[in-house]
């Protein structure tokens, strides 16, 4: 397989910015063996859609089941190594005078990279917290059943947003100025369909920042892309940030 193309603009334009932004999803992930959200789940949990499991509802119909979800999911993350594209990305923070690396993973895979400033969107998995909202975050638990809130008694949770939920206030604060204070914003392995990540980009793009899309299929940002890097974020990334490192 032949080197990725970096159009020659692209590598001119990061040679003088200096104020980046990226936002992560699933596909960065994908290459370290971390299914995506819209790929089909296998084995034991092929019968359930995570829009059947990572709602509100779901916990409160069933909280063991989610739990085990979440427990299972846990131990394949904690099973699979950061891949090219985040060891690339924790390179690249390394480039710039302000770097903002904005996650919609719940992975911890870009803070095992390297990345010690990651603004996570949708929570982590390692960590659980009251579903009441009485704002104990503990780490996870290796409990079979959601073990007791320490402080008021419901159940502990996973702490990451489920569908219908708001997002953390401060991680979407940090997330929106980091978009329209960025000269560059790349969007990396996500479909951005799911708002608010998926309006970064675009607030990005309205307040003048060049818009850079890696992802080997067409997504709702294609069209408004500046710059579209087809292919794997594990192959794209490395190459770039090879060739903005040789020019540093
Ligand atoms: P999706 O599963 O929607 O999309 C993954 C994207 O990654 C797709 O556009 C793929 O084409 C792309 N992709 C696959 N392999 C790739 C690779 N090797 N390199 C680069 N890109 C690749 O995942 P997200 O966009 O992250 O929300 O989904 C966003 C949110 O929707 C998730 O955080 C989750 C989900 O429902 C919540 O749980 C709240």
């Amino acid at each position: 397989m032949g080197r990725p193309d970096i159009p020659a603009e692209l590598g001119q334009a990061l040679s003088k910015l200096r104020r980046v932004a990226v936002l992560t999803g699933a596909g960065v992930s994908a290459e370290s063996g971390v299914p995506t959200f819209r790929d089909a789940q296998t084995g034991l949990w092929s019968r359930y859609s995570p829009e059947q499991l990572a709602t509100p509802e779901a916990f409160e119909r069933d909280p063991r089941l989610v739990w085990e979800w979440y427990t299972w999911r846990r131990q394949l993350v904690a099973a699979v190594h950061p891949n090219p594209a985040h060891l690339a990305l924790a390179r690249m923070a390394r480039l710039f005078a302000r770097f903002s690396l904005i996650t919609q993973n719940v992975d911890s895979l870009h803070q095992r990279a390297g990345n010690t400033e990651v603004i996570e969107l949708h929570g982590n998995i390692s960590r659980i917290t009251c579903s009441r909202g009485c704002g104990i975050v503990t780490a996870f638990d290796e409990s079979a059943a959601p073990p007791p809130c320490p402080s008021c008694g419901a159940p502990l949770r996973p702490d990451v947003v489920w569908f219908g939920e708001m997002l953390p206030a401060d991680a979407l604060s940090r997330a929106q100025e980091a978009a329209k204070s960025c000269e560059i914003f790349f969007s990396v392995g996500t479909s951005a369909q799911v708002y608010p990540a998926a309006e970064l980009p675009f607030s990005a793009r309205r307040a003048g920042a060049l818009l850079v899309e890696v992802n080997p299929e067409e997504t709702a940002l294609t069209a408004s892309a500046d710059f579209v890097l087809r292919g794997a974020a594990g192959r794209i990334l490395p190459h770039l940030v090879h060739q903005l490192e040789a020019a540093h």
